[in-house]
Parts: structure tokens; sequence; C-alpha cells
């Protein structure tokens, strides 16, 4: 698969997506965004990927925001058109049924940061930066960043970082809980890797319940209980629970196939 903004490669069962756009620092215009929803797609499609990594081109940065020069002239609908856009994208990869982590390796601000707290995980290089700026611009969060940075900061601290856009290192982000972890730059990525292989020794269908049902939590109007139980209901229609259980008992690996 060949994108304009991104390169998507598959190895060892992993989809890595780098947005590709070093000279405006990965930024993310629109057509980037819609290449981010294509690839997700072909991720998840792919009955080869177990799981999916989201990083940026460069050292310097992961994504830098969205694209400040596509902000010019726009009207309040087209404005609510470019986020809807976002949301859809972002939602998408939020509630995506494969695990799929983000390799903060640099600036993760405005629509970076927001792209960063989409995905199930993140890890962030030393040298990475957490922020959302808009404010500056004279604008908000428009791809969920007021909502899922609240979720996972809590309230004031997001207020904080919305209202005064100053931004953590890599450090602050994950006294936070901003990210899971923090390794330097060079480790990034194979510290992605291992987090991945760990995951790939359990169910799929159980990680794709684990992500429903904690999502519940989050979405208005879900009962995070009732897809818990729903979720959990559904693994014992699973080739994986027999195998999981049988190994258990046998005291040997469980060799899971995904059904
Ligand atoms: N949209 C469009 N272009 C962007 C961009 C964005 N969000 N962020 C960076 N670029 C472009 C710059 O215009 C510049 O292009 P040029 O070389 O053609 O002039 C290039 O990327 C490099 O950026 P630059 O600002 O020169 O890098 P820097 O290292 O001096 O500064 C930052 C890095 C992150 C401090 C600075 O780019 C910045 O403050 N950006 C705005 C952050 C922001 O508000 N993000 C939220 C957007 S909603």
């Amino acid at each position: 698969m060949t994108f304009k903004n991104l390169l998507y490669t598959v190895e060892n069962r992993v989809a890595t997506i780098t947005i590709n756009r070093p000279d405006k620092l990965n930024a993310l215009n629109k057509e980037t965004v819609q290449e981010i929803g294509a690839a997700v797609q072909t991720g998840l499609a792919d009955q080869q990927v177990f799981a999916m990594v989201i990083t940026g081109s460069g050292s310097k940065s992961f994504v830098e925001g969205a694209d400040i020069t596509e902000f010019l002239g726009l009207s309040t609908e087209q404005g609510q058109a470019l986020a809807k856009a976002g949301h859809d994208v972002f939602k998408q990869i939020e509630t995506a049924s494969k695990p799929i982590i983000a390799a903060v390796n640099g600036f993760a601000l405005g629509g970076g940061c927001e792209l960063a707290m989409a995905c199930h995980l993140r890890y962030a290089s030393e040298n990475a930066r957490f922020g959302q700026p808009e404010v500056n611009l004279g604008l908000i969060a428009g791809y969920g960043g007021t909502q899922r940075l609240t979720q996972l900061v809590g309230k004031a601290k997001s207020m904080e970082m919305h209202l005064t856009a100053d931004t953590l290192t890599a450090q602050q982000a994950l006294e936070l809980g901003l990210v899971n972890g923090v390794v330097p730059q060079e480790q990034l990525i194979p510290k992605v890797h291992e987090v991945i292989e760990k995951m790939k020794t359990k169910a799929p269908l159980a990680l794709a319940g684990v992500i429903a049902s904690i999502n519940a939590y989050y979405e208005p109007g879900a009962n995070g209980f009732e897809t818990e139980l729903v979720e959990f209901g559904r693994c014992f229609n699973t080739q994986d629970l027999k195998e999981g259980t049988a190994a258990f008992l046998e005291k040997r690996k469980p060799n899971f196939t995904g059904n």
C-alpha cells in the first residue's frame, strides 16, 4: 500500500504507519488525516497484521499539529467539517479491534497530541513534548483533545494545558499518566515492539474485548459494565478460550489463533 504523506510497512505482523512530512514537522493536512484512516483500515483488514504502530518520520517531531496553512479562510461550517474528519479517523483508531500504539518520537502538539491520545498505548522518546497550543492561534483543539486529554490526565491539568498552551516534557507526561513509558530515542521502536511481542502471546479476540470494554467507560450513554458482560460472554464462543484454558490445565503455552 502506498500513500503520499505516509509510509506503511508490515513486518513481523506489525503494521507501522509513519507520518512522513518531515519538512512540515509531520503536520497533519486533510489528506494526511484521510490517509491515516485508510492505512488503519488496511491494517485492520489484513489478517496478517496483529497490531499497529503510529510514529513520525525523523527524530524531531511525531506530529507537530494540524496543518495551520489549511485554516486560512475557513467558514464555521468548513471548520466543523475539518474537525469532523479528524474526529472520525481518530475514533476509528480508538475503537480499532487490534492494538494501536503511538511511538511518540518528538513534538506531539495539537493534532499530534490528539493523534497519540487516540491510540491505545503511548510510548515516548525522551525528547518528546506534548501540548495543546491551539489557543495561541485563536483556536481550540478540534480532533478530540479537549475530551481525551481530560480523560487521561484529569480536568485540572487538562484545563491548564489547554488554557495556557504549556507543553509537557516526556517525563512530565509519564508522571501524569499521559504516556505508558519513556525511553531514549533509539530504544523507542524496540520498546514498542517488545510490548507488542508480549501482546502477541495473548488471545487476539480477548484483546479486542478489553479495548471495547475500556472504551465503553468513556463513551457517553454506554454502560461499561454491560459492555464487559457482552465481551466476556463473547469469549466463550471462541476457540482461543478453549485453547487458553486447556493449555493452562495441561501446563503448556497456549497457541492462540484469533478464532
Ligand atoms: N502546520 C503547517 N506547517 C508547519 C506546522 C504546522 N502545524 N508546524 C511546523 N510547520 C512548518 C513551519 O512552517 C516550517 O516550514 P518552513 O520551513 O517552510 O518555514 C517547518 O514546518 C519547520 O517548522 P519551524 O517552526 O521552523 O520549526 P522550529 O523547530 O523552529 O519550531 C515548533 C518548532 C514546534 C516550536 C514550532 O513549529 C511551533 O510552535 N509550531 C506551532 C505548534 C502549534 O501551534 N501546533 C498546533 C497546531 S493546531
